[in-house]
């Protein structure tokens, strides 16, 4: 109770501890160390639209967006680059899924600004001289689609992959694949899709896929 009705003793003391402690130098070099950092960090963009330029499936594309726009409305709304499909827009069901600098990327979770200079493939630029890649080709094959919404996302995912592991083996393809959603429940069809797009099946022949 005497030391609740005497404050100023309780602070003379935290002065005391903070003199011992050094705590009141470090909290002022972190004070002057944030200022600096405000005074020569990154330059501070937004809230309006700036210029940007992207590199898609290897051609510059210039826009002007807002900051805040991922990557995927960048690309299908104003470059009209729409293979690539917006299904949850919150990094869950992977319909979204583009290739940036040779990995996977949600890109309803990832900001155009923040793939400026990286080189993004999307399900739009697989196709060469009027051919599927063969990743499409197998997913046609193999009937590895219902309504067709989940399909540019895990064609994406299954292209990383093979560039990945030349022959995957199933457990790889299920681990490679495992960021991605099909509501029509494609997935074993889509894992034969992999299997046979990487060579390991005939046209014909039907694997041993099991479900999960
Ligand atoms: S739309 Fe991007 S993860 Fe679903
Ligand atoms: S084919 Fe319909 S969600 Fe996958």
């Amino acid at each position: 109770m005497a030391k609740d009705k005497d404050p100023g003793k309780i602070n003379r003391g935290r002065r005391q501890f903070l003199k011992a402690t050094g705590v009141a130098p470090i909290a002022a070099s972190v004070a002057s160390a944030a200022i600096v950092e405000a005074q020569t960090g990154p330059a501070i963009v937004g809230p309006g639209e700036i210029p940007i330029e992207l590199m898609v499936n290897g051609k510059r594309v210039a826009l002007r967006v807002e900051p805040r726009v991922t990557l995927l409305n960048a690309i299908r709304n104003r470059a009209d680059i729409t293979g690539n499909k917006r299904g949850c827009d919150r990094g869950v069901c992977g319909a979204c899924t583009m290739i940036i600098d040779g990995r996977t990327a949600y890109s309803c979770s990832t900001l155009a600004i923040e793939a400026v200079g990286k080189q993004i493939r999307t399900v739009d630029g697989l196709e060469t001289a009027g051919r599927l890649h063969p990743v499409q080709q197998a997913f046609c094959d193999r009937d590895a689609l219902m309504c067709g919404f989940c399909t540019p996302g895990f064609v994406m995912a299954t292209v990383a992959l093979l560039e990945k592991h030349r022959k995957p083996t199933l457990d790889q393809i299920k681990k490679g694949l495992d960021g991605n959603i099909c509501r029509c429940g494609t997935f074993v069809r889509i894992q034969e899709a992999a299997l046979a797009a990487s060579g390991q099946l005939t046209a014909s022949s039907r694997p041993e896929v099991t479900r999960g």
